[in-house]
């Protein structure tokens, strides 16, 4: 069984010793402890996983660990600088986007994603991007007006 024995992940070289077919959501919950990234639906419909591989969004229930141990992986958990939360963040919690919240980490770790690659996005790449990311609370009225903030924000 072929198994992996570093991650890159929020900037740090993590030493492992696991089964490279495990999925990258498990190891970043389970070993790592990293439980700001969501376990949603597991099967690559909600994308409450998302993580950043390399700067892309990535639904990490369904990527396997081994398919990214030489990549930088980022998680929530990176996003916040020395006490300060990263602007999509601080948009999320200016319109009060959260009901329970489940979803959110996977929606900002999405729309840094996109932000990052593209700091003036047009609105049909925000929903493109976007529409991949279910709430189970259908908060999606304040949520709008989060990735409308933190693009407006972005655009400036
Ligand atoms: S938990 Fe990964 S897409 Fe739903
Ligand atoms: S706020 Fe509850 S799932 Fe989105």
């Amino acid at each position: 069984m072929p198994t992996i024995t570093e991650l890159r992940v929020n900037g740090n070289k993590v030493p492992l010793n696991t089964d490279a077919e495990r999925s990258l959501l498990e190891v970043l919950r389970e070993d790592l402890d990293l439980t700001g990234t969501k376990y949603g639906c597991g099967a690559g419909d909600c994308s409450a996983c998302t993580v950043l591989v390399d700067g892309t969004p990535t639904r990490s229930c369904i990527t396997s660990v081994g398919s990214v141990a030489s990549k930088e992986i980022t998680t929530i958990e990176a996003l916040a600088k020395n006490g300060t939360l990263h602007p999509v963040q601080e948009a999320f919690l200016k319109e009060n986007a959260f009901q329970c919240g489940y979803c959110i980490p996977g929606m900002i770790m999405g729309l840094v994603g996109l932000l990052d690659k593209k700091p003036v996005p047009t609105d049909a790449e925000i929903l493109s991007r976007m529409d991949r990311h279910l709430c189970r609370c259908c908060g999606y009225p304040s949520i709008v007006k989060a990735i409308r903030r933190a693009a407006a924000q972005a655009r400036s």
